[in-house]
């Protein structure tokens, strides 16, 4: 903790920064960003001002010369793969894929942060017979830290997206951390597709341009905080056939709402689905295009997986299109990270 009485932070496998934007929001000093991904770290940087982004291999790296660049945290936040964590059969420390997760407890058994929040898919709660979930609980209680853990829906925390993800907090000591109940628990207050991206055009948009319409929800009026300048709204023009084909699908619709002779044209399940304007959406992926707008025959913009993952408009992606698009689909959701982060605070108390 600093003479200001903010508490710092490095966030491991940082990507973009969903995670730690939401955790700067609720005056956490985000520090340092690590990531293999030089394409990540330089939105990361220019999201997080006061931030230093590093690139690193988090499967072979000097802890004890990391501690001396950065210096001492409070906090240790981060998502490892969830290829980093074996799973077949007995955990075998020295498989390569546990590297990544090894990064981690490293990091946190050098640095000794006072708390520790890892992010990861649900599935690594039940993966391998529940192995993989008591083994990582084991080697932080060995490390001194009381750990809990639960499975977090990001819609119950105003994000317009059926996102979840599995959330365990260490704390040093006794561990006071009570997870966020959620605002957003009532289907009926959920922050639907509709609210999140109406006030976005079907049309692309040039970098910079205000955006010249009324906002129609107060989620909309949130992500236009910071002026309302519209980025990363450039839109993909499919062809002639996905138009077609994506026009039979309604408002919710899928695959079963097609012609049977159009039905198994894409072989994923997920294929040819159309969010519903009147939920949150499901979960945004890393770029496969497989979901289209609730509306457009098109499948959403960057913006708008951007807005349906609860970033800002001002926060700004970098890279090319692709790189856009897995940054965001990689990210946590900055409002599901802030909620965390104050229960965080409180602990602390
Ligand atoms: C799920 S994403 C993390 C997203 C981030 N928590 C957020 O909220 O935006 C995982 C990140 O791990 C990074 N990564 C994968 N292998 C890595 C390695 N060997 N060393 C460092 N980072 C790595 C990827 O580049 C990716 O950005």
């Amino acid at each position: 903790m600093d003479k200001n009485n903010t508490l710092r932070l490095i966030d491991l496998f940082c990507g973009c920064g969903g995670m730690s934007y939401g955790f700067a929001s609720e005056g956490f000093d985000v520090a340092v960003g690590l990531d293999n991904w030089p394409d990540s770290l330089v939105t990361f940087e220019r999201n997080h001002p006061h931030a230093k982004g590093i690139v690193l291999d988090l499967s072979d790296f000097n802890s004890a010369d990391l501690r001396k660049r950065i210096g001492a945290v409070d906090v240790v936040v981060g998502g490892p793969p969830c290829q980093g964590f074996s799973i077949s059969g007995k955990r075998n420390p020295g498989d390569p894929r546990n590297k990544l997760y090894q990064g981690f407890v490293k990091i946190v058994r050098e640095f000794k942060p006072r708390a520790f929040i890892l992010e990861n898919v649900p599935n690594l709660v039940s993966m391998d017979g529940g192995m993989i979930r008591k083994s990582l609980i084991k080697d932080f209680v060995s490390l001194g830290y009381d750990v809990k853990y639960k499975i977090l829906l990001a819609s119950d925390y105003g994000v317009p997206q059926n996102r979840r993800r599995v959330v365990f907090v260490g704390i040093q000591g006794k561990n006071n951390f009570e997870f966020p109940e959620g605002t957003c628990k009532d289907q009926k207050t959920k922050i639907t597709c509709f609210q999140a991206l109406s006030d976005l055009p079907e049309g692309s948009l040039a970098e910079g341009t205000l955006n010249q319409q009324k906002p129609k929800s107060e989620y909309q009026v949130l992500m236009r905080k910071n002026g309302g300048k519209i980025f990363n709204h450039q839109i993909t023009t499919h062809d002639k056939k996905t138009i077609e084909t994506i026009a039979l699908v309604p408002d919710g619709g899928n695959y079963k709402d097609l012609p049977k002779r159009l039905q198994g044209t894409r072989k994923v399940h997920i294929a040819w689905t159309r969010y519903s304007s009147k939920k949150p959406s499901l979960t945004i992926d890393t770029g496969h295009r497989h979901h289209f707008h609730y509306k457009y025959n098109r499948i959403p913009t960057v913006r708008e997986s951007a807005r349906l993952q609860s970033f800002p408009d001002d926060f700004i992606f970098c890279g090319t299109k692709t790189s856009q698009y897995k940054q965001v689909g990689n990210a946590v959701p900055p409002l599901m990270a802030k909620a965390i982060a104050k229960e965080l605070k409180k602990a602390f108390i």
